[in-house]
């Protein structure tokens, strides 16, 4: 794999950094690294478990950078809270992604980031965020009635189906995707290689499309917005993400670019996936326990805290499955971590999936799915940087009341009216994108409550 090879000098590379703990690829305990994505997953939880020391594991990047991975509360922590930007040197991810997001809030660093994140802020205050339950309301109203027909013919179903088959989805699939693929093959971080190849071209084409859809979109918007109109949702005046965003200015009078509003759009599949993967990890008691606390027929935001045992579902179901499994900074002056020097210009991959199975955190059974680990005393005990699925710190995400809003509506409205059944005789394999998928689809039967 990408950061080690046969004939790599370890002993040169452990004495010359930081002196913890580097991996071997093939000699005795580090294994070989998997090709398939769902062994490469095990594999960073098992490396994280076994040779972790002071809060990280060092690997030996490429062109002998080190990337550093931090994969317990208080490495996370540090990383967090610190001034660390997003890396977008050679070896960023980040700046293969900026073709795609722009210099969005996402991508950006300094004081762009900043400027966006108060431009941003407003358009998540709760009272934005309240008419949404009307929007997850209906949404999941459409997505019932599909499941319906599904149940009545009592044929399985991928749960991925009208995602992963929408144009739009398709091509962020296949822009995340090749990321992955600049790093198997690292001759294509350099962008006149990588632009000079199929999957370049496909990307550079990719994005051209995502962005046609959302200037598209925005353009409509923007002009109903020029012509005063309302903008309205049956009926009520309505004020929702996409207006603030393109009503906002700064200090100077200057507001978002198209890019830069854009990210609002990416984010809905991810979502989704992760609704079903907390259904798909419900059984027996747990099961009976979350129908109870799932009555409301259409919850609004004030219902939210009646759906305590459910929240505690759907976090045991990101920690299991983290939605976003990895998230990367560069540290741009020499960095201390757990007492060991980070030195300037490493990639620090703030490892959020083997966080979440870290064995001195969750204990030996983190592999299970219990929800109990967040009931409200569990939580009390916990530190804030042990569950991370939105990350944390000044650059945690800004849409996660948002994406926990939706999830607990359209998963109440699901669970109330079915019960759902894996059809085990199809192995859901993980894809570790830049969002967490499947290889080939998770298929499922559904079967109509009272019925
Ligand atoms: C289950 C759903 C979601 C998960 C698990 C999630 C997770 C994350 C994570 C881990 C980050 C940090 C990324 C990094 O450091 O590179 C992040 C950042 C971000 N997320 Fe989310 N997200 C979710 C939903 C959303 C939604 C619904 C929106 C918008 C409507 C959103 C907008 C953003 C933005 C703009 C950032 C960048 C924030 C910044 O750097 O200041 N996310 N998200």
């Amino acid at each position: 794999m990408l950061y080690m090879g046969d004939d790599f000098n370890w002993d040169c590379s452990v004495n010359c950094v930081c002196g913890c703990q580097i991996l071997p690829s093939r000699t005795e305990g580090g294994g070989e690294f998997p090709k398939d994505p769902t062994g490469r997953i095990l594999h960073f939880i098992k490396i994280c478990n076994e040779y972790e020391e002071d809060g990280i594991v060092f690997l030996w990047g490429f062109f002998r950078r080190p990337i550093v991975i931090a994969c317990t509360p208080e490495s996370m922590a540090r990383i967090s809270k610190s001034n660390a930007p997003k890396s977008r040197g050679l070896m960023g991810v980040y700046r293969m992604i900026e073709p795609w997001l722009g210099e969005g809030l996402l991508v950006a660093n300094g004081q762009k980031w900043a400027r966006n994140r108060r431009l941003l802020t407003p358009a998540f205050h709760f009272d934005i965020l309240k008419p949404y339950t009307n929007v997850f309301n209906a949404s999941a109203d459409v997505l019932v009635a599909k499941l319906k027909s599904k149940a009545a013919s009592n044929d399985r179903f991928d749960v991925f189906q009208n995602v992963d088959t929408n144009p739009y989805v398709k091509a962020v699939n296949r822009i995340t995707d090749s990321l992955f693929h600049r790093f198997l093959y690292p001759y294509m971080l350099f962008d006149f290689i990588f632009y000079n190849t199929s999957v370049g071209r496909q990307f550079k084409k990719d994005c051209n499309f995502v962005h046609s859809v959302a200037e598209e979109i925005i353009h409509k918007r923007k002009k109903a917005l020029d012509g005063g109109e309302n903008v309205a949702l049956e009926g009520k005046r309505y004020v929702d993400f996409l207006d603030i965003l393109l009503t906002a200015r700064d200090e100077e009078g200057v507001g978002l670019s198209s890019l830069e509003v854009m990210i609002r759009r990416r984010r809905r599949s991810h979502g989704f996936c992760t609704r079903w993967r907390s259904i798909r990890s419900t059984r027996g008691s747990v099961n009976r326990k979350l129908i109870k606390c799932c009555k409301e027929e259409t919850p609004t935001l004030s219902d939210m805290p009646k759906f305590e045992f459910l929240t505690q579902c759907i976090k045991e179901g990101m920690r299991l499955h983290a939605p976003v499994p990895i998230v990367n900074r560069e540290v741009k002056e020499d960095f201390e971590i757990g007492g060991r020097n980070i030195p300037a210009g490493s990639i620090v991959q703030l490892n959020i999936w083997a966080l979440h199975h870290k064995e001195s955190v969750w204990g030996p059974d983190h592999m299970e799915f219990k929800p109990e680990r967040f009931s409200p005393e569990n939580v009390d005990k916990m530190s804030p940087f042990q569950f991370v699925p939105f990350s944390a710190g000044p650059r945690n995400c800004i849409g996660q009341h948002f994406a926990m809003n939706e999830e607990k509506s359209v998963l109440a409205k699901l669970l109330r009216n079915f019960t759902f059944r894996l059809d085990t005789s199809h192995e859901v394999k993980k894809n570790p994108s830049a969002v967490m998928r499947t290889v080939d689809g998770m298929f499922m039967y559904v079967e109509e409550r009272n019925a």
